[in-house]
């Protein structure tokens, strides 16, 4: 039976911008994104009992229809009338609920794989629409891009040009923050709201780290620091350590350090305590 490996990759939020409350219970955001070398392996393989089957490597991925990439697989099988079943097989190495949006990508990543081996003939923006469909963060995986904004609840993309390859340290502390929750703790502050999309898109597009590094901010980081207050010790730990600047990616709790080559982030690797956090030196892809 015909199947297809392909890789799914990580992101994290140089800016994000919560811009008010929607009467859909979502809130109305611009963030920029960017795509990292951190990524999951994913097989997908056609089989002929009719089911639906996820394997995955890591212990707390949810293996039935709660998965995102159930989810994702079971829309393009019903719309298509696909008679076959699918064996999903997912080598995880991107952190679980983590602020780096790993099952949203791996959704992506079975959205694009199964136009393939399923020959459904989708263009992007029908692939769009699905993504959407699941969730917030999947339409910017559907897109080949390194770095885009999003806007409305982050799922409208626009891809953005820069000649950066941005480096990071990223520190995850060995904890799940569900993104419901920290976007139920947030306090809006609409008044004087500074526009830090804005800020830092002119540097992105120039590739300008140092003014990039002045530029990274996070709407939602009282919110992460509200439930979790000892997280503010690991963005002074990754200051002290050498980064240029520290920035909490979406809903957290994965915190990254913007640096300025690989043997930078080597070396602040070196210094880090990685008891209770996973530690990974990542760039741009
Ligand atoms: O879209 P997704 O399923 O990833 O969102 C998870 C939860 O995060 C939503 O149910 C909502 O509570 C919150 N969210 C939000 N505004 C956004 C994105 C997510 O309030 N733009």
């Amino acid at each position: 039976m015909p199947h297809l490996t392909v890789h799914s990759s990580a992101k994290v939020n140089l800016c994000l911008d919560v811009l008010g409350a929607r009467p859909d219970g979502y809130h109305e955001l611009r963030t920029v994104f960017e795509r990292i070398s951190l990524a999951d392996t994913i097989t997908l393989k056609s089989v002929k009992t009719g089911k639906i089957t996820i394997h995955c490597s890591h212990p707390h991925v949810p293996k039935g229809p709660k998965n995102l990439v159930y989810k994702a697989a079971l829309m393009l099988k019903q719309d298509f009338s696909i008679s076959a079943g699918l064996d999903i097989n997912i080598i995880k190495n991107i952190p679980v609920a983590a602020g780096l949006a790993g099952g949203s990508s791996n959704a992506a990543a079975v959205l694009s794989g199964l136009n393939r081996l399923w020959r459904l003939g989708l263009g992007q923006k029908e692939l769009v629409n699905y993504a959407s469909c699941l969730g917030s963060d999947v339409a910017f995986f559907v897109y080949d891009v390194s770095f885009a904004l999003g806007t409305g609840r982050g799922e409208i993309i626009t891809p953005l040009k820069s000649p950066a390859k941005l480096w990071h340290l990223i520190v995850t502390p060995k904890v799940k923050m569900y993104t419901r929750e920290v976007f139920a703790r947030l306090k809006l502050k609409l008044t004087n709201k500074k526009d830090n999309v804005n800020i830092l898109l002119p540097f992105l597009r120039k590739g300008d780290v140092c003014r990039l590094a002045g530029a990274l901010s996070n709407d939602l980081e009282p919110a992460i620091l509200s439930l979790r207050p000892d997280f503010a010790y690991l963005k002074e730990k990754l200051l002290d350590a050498g980064a240029l600047s520290v920035c909490f990616s979406g809903s957290g709790p994965s915190i990254y350090g913007l640096v300025r080559s690989q043997q930078h982030a080597f070396d602040l690797r070196a210094r880090m305590d990685k008891r209770f956090a996973q530690v990974f030196v990542v760039s741009t892809l």
